[in-house]
């Protein structure tokens, strides 16, 4: 008997659509890699493979975690690559753009990684839902607004990790079991404290970041075609 599917329709659709975008990127990175060949840049080349196999290996991901929890996933249509590259900046170019188009795709179903919290472990630190919590480890600390949520357990924290101004990774060790040498990349010991503001490497990040996009939006600018 078929087993019955452990996700909602709507995250369903989310992942489908997930797959296609993985399957999208590996096929571009694939054309750019042929197209720079043609014109000699060989490097380049080798790059955009690595590219097109590792964006494959996100949509294996996907279609596993499907299969896993007792969906099928499904294989969609790619359309064909015809996108002309006459340079190697023609290929940056379009590989920025469907980075970017991507990554905006993804914020949509998911606006910011929060901290979620039981309300026991919040009124405890004098936390409410939305206030900027510090999470430090033994590795490192970094802050998060707060999400108090009933489906944590007391004593236990959990965030995502799909925002690069977020840093979970900073907070999360190299440490591995003693017996398994299964890496804890995962979990780690923490304490939550309620605290007015991000941290400072957020700061700094996100300083660097404004500076880079800048400087990015002048550079286009510059670029266009005078009228
Ligand atoms: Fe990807």
């Amino acid at each position: 008997m078929p087993v019955k599917t452990l996700i909602n329709p709507k995250v369903k659709a989310n992942l489908d659509a997930a797959i296609h975008a993985e399957l999208f990127a590996h096929n571009l990175y694939l054309h750019l890699a042929n197209q720079l060949q043609r014109l000699g840049y060989f490097g380049a080349q080798k790059f955009f493979l690595g590219e097109s196999s590792s964006e494959r290996e996100h949509c294996l991901r996907i279609v596993g975690y499907l299969n896993d929890v007792g969906d099928c996933a499904k294989v969609p249509a790619i359309e064909a690559m015809s996108d002309k590259v006459s340079s190697l900046e023609d290929a940056i170019e379009l590989a920025y753009r469907t980075e970017v188009t991507l990554y905006r795709d993804y914020v949509a179903w998911h606006a910011e990684d929060c901290l979620e919290l039981h309300a026991h472990d919040a009124e405890a630190r004098g936390i409410a839902d939305g206030d900027w919590v510090g999470i430090t480890s033994r590795a490192g600390e970094t802050v998060l607004r707060a999400k108090i949520s009933d489906r944590m357990q007391p004593g236990v924290v959990y965030t995502t990790f799909h925002h690069p101004f977020s840093g979970a990774n900073v907070i999360t060790t190299e440490n591995s079991d003693w017996a398994t040498n299964c890496p804890e990349y995962k979990i780690t010991a923490v304490e939550v404290a309620r605290v007015s503001q991000p941290s400072e490497w957020q700061q700094r990040y996100r300083a660097f970041s404004e500076v880079q996009q800048a400087l990015l939006r002048e550079r286009r600018r510059e670029a266009e075609p005078t009228r």
